[in-house]
């Protein structure tokens, strides 16, 4: 039986009196709630702040993102060992607001700004290995563009991530993990995808999972979707059978809404 997971990704949102706010929010209502693993990612200026906020509660920290290096001259970037020394136990890695899919930000059109900061498969794998050698447990992003979906490639696109994802993971170390299955089309737009089809590319990424290592690791993997989930959808995608919880961003931003994910994902444990 595989426990249900309710992540909320703050994005670049809350600066640090706002994050106390948020996290005290979360941690009043669902502080305590047994029957979902909450986790939720603040900015890394926050993630302090959300620590002492959360720390006589169920709920975990994770960081947006990390590079892959222990320490040294990359400026700007954070370690493993940087955020677990903020009390983090997850990491989001690869998540499609950081993966550059395109060559420079001259060939990104409009919408695609976001996909800027330049991780690749290659560069995801290798924080994936960098964080799981740390003690930091992945929560490993995949999920088509629009134009892909559209072209009938989003088996293609999501199973290749997923390959490149666990490419020199162990099986032990794969076990830790946690795999997000975000459509690049359903972020931050208000088109949630349809449940039935979320719940067939998370089954497809489990197969994809059972095929690189055994169908035990596959069924014990918790397998999230994320785009667009909010309280009045949260409820039929989480009956589904292979989506074990959300990735959130704008719906984790107010504590009542996040609340409302956590009952939903509690409650489709029993
Ligand atoms: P939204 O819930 O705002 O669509 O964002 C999803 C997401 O990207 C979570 O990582």
């Amino acid at each position: 039986m595989r426990k249900p997971v309710m992540a909320g990704n703050w994005k670049m949102n809350c600066d640090n009196e706002e994050a106390k706010e948020l996290a005290d929010g979360v941690t009043a209502h669902a502080g305590q709630v047994e029957g979902a693993l909450v986790i939720l990612c603040p900015p890394a200026t926050a993630l302090t702040t959300v620590q002492s906020s959360i720390a006589n509660s169920a709920i975990k920290l994770g960081g947006q993102n990390m590079f892959w290096e222990e320490d040294g001259a990359f400026t700007g970037e954070l370690s493993a060992k940087m955020l677990l020394s903020c009390g983090c136990e997850y990491v989001i890695i690869g998540h499609s607001e950081r993966r550059g899919r395109f060559g420079t930000m001259d060939e990104a059109d409009a919408d695609d700004l976001a996909a800027v900061f330049g991780d690749t498969d290659a560069t995801v794998n290798r924080k994936i290995k960098s964080a799981l050698a740390a003690g930091l447990k992945p929560i490993a992003c995949c999920g088509e563009l629009l134009a892909e979906r559209q072209a009938g490639r989003t088996d293609e696109v999501v199973e290749a991530q997923v390959r490149a994802m666990f490419d020199g993971v162990s099986a032990s170390d794969a076990e830790k993990m946690i795999v997000a299955y975000e459509p690049v089309w359903a972020i931050g737009t208000g088109e949630v995808c349809d449940a039935d089809e979320a719940d067939r590319v998370c089954g497809m990424i489990r197969a994809t999972v059972a095929d690189v290592y055994s169908q035990d690791l596959a069924d014990g993997m918790q397998v999230l979707y994320g785009g667009s989930v909010k309280p009045d959808n949260v409820d039929g995608l989480m009956a589904k059978p292979d989506i074990d919880g959300g990735l959130v961003g704008g719906a984790s931003l107010k504590a009542d809404s996040f609340a409302a994910l956590i009952e939903s994902a509690a409650q489709s444990a029993q």
